[in-house]
């Protein structure tokens, strides 16, 4: 890998580069990939429309570079290891050209059943090799793969596949978590009712539940498998072209499909995967990202095998059979490379040490952290009992509509510092803006994040609607990519990211809209109004906390609880669930009737007596009865 920074003084120059010459330094990275055809022309962009091309006029196949580009010297190298959710099932193993026989197969077998390029393919499955098989897969013959997470329910599958009107799903027929066992292909087959797009489904056997299969329209994974040949020649993709679209959260109740095209963003998940984790020939990464997530797409998939490493993925969950599993897993597979949520941090910190105690975690060089802030008091206990004092956190900020990271230590050779994602990475211009959008100058200041140059790995568009990602991303201000987050940057230059400054919340690093969770909410039929807010929660990083007007106050809260849980359950997925709700008789609003969420956010925390001005309120009589009220 060619484009290792191996020191603090690299880390400068590349920096200092990146910035004066931008175009000469992605143009040197993306040299170290292979190209059916190089590029015309580097970059042309603007953040109005907004209208972002990387590397035009090349062509390339990425699965090329995960696979075909290693068979001759890394052929016989581990490209896989599965570890299953029962830890005495055996494990599976797949070297690269094992790995690149079976997409290729897997390919074919998406081709039999009439899949082309361009075709979106929802994938609905458990942690299994065959879902990075079919991911894979969809990139060889150039479908457009849109990852829906086995949490999310029929409904939210339905929408997605709608909104990008698929035309095949690849699914299984359940799915093994912890203890539980999850029936897939019935949600599924729930979700489908609405979708007369999708002509073919595939069903892979994993927990073997009885399931339907329609005639003509479900088909076995396995059956499919023995009718196909494994030579598929990769089909040639231009650099623009659609290479997934994974649907994630804003403020609105809808969430979008953020798209991600093939050469930028191979570009910038290979050098991403490279720097930020200092991979090494032979190191063992593991990501417990679920793959339905973007972590997954990038750190599991994506940037690993782009870098000829060996990239583990785990079926089940941290505390099953019991919260040392992980140690476990690093134990039995000497791993060298762990990249985690502060949330499992968090819970696992909670069991307490005797679980780590014994656990074999020597063979552990760097550790990863992603998806939400890390609380010191995790960062530590990452660094002193698993990384033994001895291994760099990279604590990694990134979005789903960034692709890969973009600001975090490399790990041992730029600087860390507990709860700090530190430095952006080379290539990557972040700014900080007050709420005019003017641009903070120095040092010790705060403000909402912004990204003032484009980078490879950006999304491009929102699926079906352009229009959406300009308000959402480029409009609050002008030339300006806006995260949605706060942060600060202290003394020496270095940011913390702070957190949401929108209407999403972030429940162990699954992000969720606060209009989605009322909007099923609503859905109740005693339901009138209801706001959702988050507040701090000492294991999930926020909680949910959900104020509802009913028509009439419930007389049984309990029972009505527990129907709202369930809508939330059938709408979005059960890890959507308040964690709190409280029945209220109205809500702060203001006069022209927008709801007062900073009162809300404060009640929820806690913070009962410094709630601001409340004179503007309609009615400031809510408030206190609202705090009475308070769970
Ligand atoms: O608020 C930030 C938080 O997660 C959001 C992005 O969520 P999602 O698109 O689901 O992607 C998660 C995995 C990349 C961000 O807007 N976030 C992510 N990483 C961090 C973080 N907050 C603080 N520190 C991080 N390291």
């Amino acid at each position: 890998m060619n484009y290792q920074i191996q020191s603090i003084g690299e880390y400068e120059e590349a920096y200092k580069f990146s910035i004066e010459n931008p175009e000469a330094f992605w143009a040197e990275i993306a040299y170290n990939f292979k190209w059916e055809k190089k590029w015309d022309n580097v970059l042309d962009w603007n953040f109005k429309e907004p209208n972002i091309k990387w590397f035009e006029g090349g062509t390339l196949n990425i699965t090329e570079n995960c696979l075909d580009r290693h068979l001759e010297i890394l052929g016989n190298k581990t490209a896989l290891i599965w570890e299953p959710n029962n830890p005495d099932d055996e494990i599976r193993t797949f070297t690269y050209n094992q790995l690149h026989k079976e997409v290729c197969r897997f390919a074919n077998v998406l081709k039999n059943n009439g899949a082309k390029k361009g075709d979106r393919i929802c994938i609905y499955m458990p942690m299994v090799p065959e879902l990075a098989i079919a991911v894979l897969a969809c990139a060889r013959i150039g479908a457009i793969h849109s990852v829906v997470f086995g949490g999310f329910s029929a409904q939210s599958i339905s929408d997605r596949i709608q909104d990008a009107q698929c035309s095949m799903v690849i699914t299984a027929d359940g799915a093994f978590r912890g203890a539980k066992e999850i029936a897939l292909k019935p949600i599924m087959d729930e979700a489908l009712v609405n979708c007369p797009s999708v002509n073919k489904v595939i069903v892979l056997e994993r927990t073997k539940a009885k399931i339907n299969m329609l005639k003509g329209r479900d088909v076995w994974w396995q059956d499919e498998l023995a009718k196909a040949n494994s030579d598929c020649p990769a089909e040639i993709m231009d650099a623009e072209d659609m290479l997934f679209i994974l649907y994630t959260s804003g403020s609105t109740g809808k969430p979008k499909g953020v798209v991600h095209t093939c050469g930028g963003y191979m570009v910038y998940v290979g050098y991403t995967f490279a720097n930020v984790f200092q991979y090494q020939p032979n190191e063992i990464f593991f990501c417990t990202a679920d793959i339905g997530w973007v972590t997954g797409h990038s750190y599991i998939i994506y940037g690993p095998l782009l870098n000829g490493a060996t990239s583990l993925m785990f079926e089940g969950v941290p505390n099953f059979p019991d919260a040392g599993r992980l140690w476990d897993i690093v134990a039995k597979h000497q791993v060298n490379i762990l990249y985690t949520a502060p949330t499992a941090i968090r819970s696992l910190m909670q069991s307490g040490l005797d679980f780590v105690k014994g656990k074999n975690l020597n063979s552990l060089t760097k550790l990863g952290s992603v998806g939400e802030p890390i609380n010191e008091e995790a960062w530590h206990w990452y660094s002193e009992n698993i990384g033994k004092n001895n291994c760099p956190i990279a604590d990694t900020w990134w979005q789903t509509e960034t692709g890969g990271i973009l600001i975090s230590p490399i790990a041992g050779v730029t600087p860390t510092k507990p709860s700090y994602a530190m430095l952006p990475l080379p290539g990557i211009q972040p700014i900080l803006v007050n709420e005019k959008g003017d641009e903070i100058l120095g040092n010790n200041v705060s403000g909402n994040l912004c990204i003032k140059f484009p980078w490879p790995g950006m999304l491009r568009t929102t699926y079906g609607d352009h229009e959406r990602c300009r308000l959402n991303y480029f409009a609050t201000y002008e030339n300006l990519y806006f995260t949605g987050d706060g942060c600060l940057r202290d003394a020496d230059g270095h940011y913390r990211i702070t957190g949401r400054v929108d209407d999403v919340l972030n429940v162990s690093g699954h992000r969720i809209g606060t209009a989605e969770v009322e909007n099923a909410i609503d859905k109740h039929p005693d339901v009138i109004e209801t706001a959702v807010v988050g507040y701090p929660h000492d294991i999930k990083g926020q909680g949910i906390y959900a104020f509802v007007i009913c028509q009439k106050f419930p007389d049984d809260e309990a029972k009505t609880r527990t129907e709202i849980l369930e809508i939330v359950t059938k709408e979005i997925g059960a890890f959507a669930k308040p964690d709190k709700i409280q029945f209220v008789n109205g809500l702060p609003k203001t006069r022209s009737g927008k709801i007062m969420r900073r009162i809300l956010r404060k009640i929820a925390e806690g913070e009962l007596e410094n709630l601001g001005d409340i004179t503007t309120l309609l009615d400031p009589g809510v408030v206190e009865d609202i705090k009475g009220g308070r769970l």
